[in-house]
């Protein structure tokens, strides 16, 4: 049977969309580095599913690794999650950051090519928006505008990928743009575990309310918003996992084509709607102060998922309440 590929499927949303594959049937190669990961998270995806998988300990710098996974495995479509993701950390090392998330898809890209593998799911962002003037955000908003180069090297990827699909129309390609993504899968076992100080929202609740970290900054309460907090298009992991794979049907189904989808719920929700929901769905204090606010940030980002849901019956069925639930259930599996 031939298989996909997972690159980052360590990572947050690789593992959930590993579990999401495997309980579907589909076979799979996941390749890592850890370099925001543990092993692990590998493990308890296998836990979760009853089943095994390949892994490559491999970075994707390294053309020659590429091509002996290539070699080895029957690899029909390759989903990339592979990137790093903090934004702050990304003004500090520019050069790291293109190098990890452009340099290794051009290699990735070569790599496919050279194998003839041509289906590509990408990992991209609703940062690609830049600060959008209207909301909800449809795909055909205007994108650029990026204000850091991690959210400048999700531009840059989708523009490659656009100029291949026009070089060579054989490629299958889907982008998708996550909003924010948070929850666990509802067994703990698998969820958002940063190597470091969580630079966003939810990871940096759960270590608060678990008295790892003192207080939440709740960074600004003079936006134009309901509450003068930053809104934002919060959805649950699982449900994006799921995203993927209506992706990937699509690819498979009609072939030929380059896509664009939002994944998001088109709700949007302020910090405090988060600290209070998870204040009360989880019976657990939530300390916070208000803090001025953080730079680039922008008021307001929410999706219009209408594309996603008519184009590949794609729709987010998990409520904030499950979102704060599971992620607060992990955060107390791992400790
Ligand atoms: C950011 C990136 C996005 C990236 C995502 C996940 C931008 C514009 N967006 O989204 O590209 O994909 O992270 O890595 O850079 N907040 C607090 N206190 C905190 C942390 C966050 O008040 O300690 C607030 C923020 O001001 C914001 C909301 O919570 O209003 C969500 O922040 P965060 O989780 O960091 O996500 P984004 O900034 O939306």
């Amino acid at each position: 049977m031939k298989k996909i590929l997972v690159t980052g499927g360590a990572g947050y949303i690789g593992t959930h969309t590993c579990v999401e594959l495997l309980n579907r049937g589909y076979e799979i190669v996941v390749l890592d580095n850890f370099s925001n990961s543990k092993e692990s998270a590998l493990e308890n995806v296998k836990k979760i599913t009853g089943k095994d998988f390949k892994f490559y300990n491999v970075d994707m710098i390294d053309k020659k690794a590429l091509d002996t996974i290539f070699d080895e495995n029957d690899i029909e479509a390759v989903i990339d999650f592979a990137a790093y993701k903090a934004v702050g950390e990304s003004v500090e090392k520019p050069v790291e950051y293109y190098t990890n998330n452009v340099s290794t898809v051009l290699n990735l890209l070569d790599r496919m090519k050279a194998h003839n593998v041509k289906k590509i799911v990408f990992s991209s962002s609703a940062t690609v928006y830049g600060d959008p003037k209207v909301v909800p955000i449809t795909e055909e908003s205007p994108t650029g505008g990026t204000t850091n180069p991690y959210g400048t090297s999700k531009y840059m990827v989708e523009q490659i990928l656009k100029d291949l699909y026009k070089s060579d129309n054989t490629w299958d390609i889907a982008i998708l743009r996550y909003f924010n993504p948070i929850g666990a899968h509802e067994s703990g076992l698998i969820g958002e575990a940063p190597n470091s100080i969580p630079a966003n929202l939810m990871p940096y609740i759960v270590k608060v309310a678990s008295g790892k970290l003192e207080k939440l900054s709740v960074f600004g309460n003079d936006y134009n918003t309901k509450d003068g907090t930053g809104v934002r298009d919060y959805i649950h992991v699982v449900d994006l996992a799921v995203g993927h794979i209506k992706a990937i049907e699509k690819l498979n189904k009609e072939g030929k084509g380059l896509f664009i989808y939002n994944l998001g719920t088109g709700k949007g929700y302020s910090v405090l709607d988060i600290v209070n929901t998870f204040e009360k769905v989880n019976n657990i204090k939530v300390n916070y102060t208000i803090a001025p606010r953080r730079k680039g940030d922008i008021a307001t980002c929410f999706a219009d998922p209408e594309k996603a849901r008519k184009e590949i019956g794609f729709e987010a069925k998990k409520t904030l309440e499950d979102m704060c639930r599971d992620s607060w259930n992990f955060e107390k599996n791992i400790n």
